[in-house]
């Protein structure tokens, strides 16, 4: 990020997220990778480079449309998610009738953050930002990747649409506590998010169209890619809903974290005595800037 509010990038960011991160959080819109296929035009040749990929979500959920895709993050424990993701898949693949290598069999992860891109990664067709644009110092990264992409090729901002008509449906289970949720994070951790050793009074910064046009990017072009299924979600998947997140990252509790689980658990049995949630899953925004 910027040096918004005085808060500084440190290592500690995403620390002990990574064994939650692919529980907790919901998935991207099922339709992304056709939709992406569509607009970028991608036929399985060019490369990817998919800028602080966490347990690689993103990388193998769209290598299947190029023929590298390459994975950056600096935590060494979410590549090793995403390392060990490749390889479930890759077995899968192997058991199975195709003994193709398949998509996990053309990713690779690199260890860097997005300003500290080591040399010699080549030029690539596509950049993508899954959630993580806002954590980087958005204007060098943006002008870097500029740089790193061949003609006609695109940067990609994904998040959660967050314009979202409210729903109407009635959902089998109660949603997630979210308000009361976020109350025993503050009473565990204090009023102010924390991200990594710092706080973020304000969050995490928007308003990134200027960043990517400033930098030299054409467009954008925006796709709303639907969500809208009901998943069903435990309370386990919730707990780690929580604790995948910076802002109450498991090393920020210290020795408190069992408590923490304790109250949590309460929490959400009271919300729901089953143990059971639902949630809708969000429409996935994909803003696209074409380099030319
Ligand atoms: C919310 S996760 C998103 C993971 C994945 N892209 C996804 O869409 O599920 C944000 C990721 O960005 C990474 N990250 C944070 N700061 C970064 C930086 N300066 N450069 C590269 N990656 C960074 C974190 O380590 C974390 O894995």
């Amino acid at each position: 990020m910027d040096g918004a509010d005085g808060w500084e990038w440190d290592e500690t960011l995403f620390a002990g997220t990574a064994r939650y991160y692919t529980r907790g959080r919901l998935p991207y819109a099922p339709g992304l990778p056709d939709a992406l296929a569509r607009a970028l035009q991608l036929d399985g040749t060019g490369r990817l480079l998919d800028l602080g990929c966490g347990p690689g979500t993103l990388t193998l959920g769209l290598a299947e449309l190029f023929a590298e895709a390459v994975g950056v993050d600096p935590d060494p424990e979410m590549l090793a998610e995403a390392a060990r993701a490749a390889r479930a898949a890759r077995a899968t693949r192997a058991a199975g009738a195709d003994r193709a290598a398949g998509p996990a069999g053309r990713v690779r992860w690199v260890r860097a953050r997005a300003e500290q891109l080591p040399p010699g990664l080549g030029t690539f067709t596509v950049a993508t930002f899954g959630n993580s644009f806002h954590w980087m110092d958005r204007e060098q990264v943006a002008a870097t990747v500029r740089g790193l992409l061949r003609p006609g090729g695109a940067a990609v901002h994904l998040s959660d649409w967050k314009a979202e008509p409210p729903a109407t449906a009635a959902l089998p289970y109660p949603p997630l506590p979210h308000a009361a949720i976020d109350a025993l994070v503050r009473a565990h951790l204090g009023p102010v998010r924390r991200a990594g050793r710092g706080l973020l009074p304000h969050g995490t910064p928007g308003g990134e169209s200027g960043i990517f046009a400033r930098a030299g990017f054409a467009g954008p072009e925006r796709l709303i890619v639907p969500g809208g299924a009901i998943l069903h979600r435990t309370e386990d998947d919730a707990v780690a809903a929580v604790l995948s997140l910076s802002s109450s990252a498991p090393h920020l509790f210290g020795p408190r974290l069992p408590a923490f689980e304790t109250d949590l658990r309460h929490l959400l049995r009271e919300a729901s005595p089953s143990g059971r949630f639902a949630v809708r899953l969000p429409s996935t925004e994909a803003v696209i800037w074409r380099r030319d």
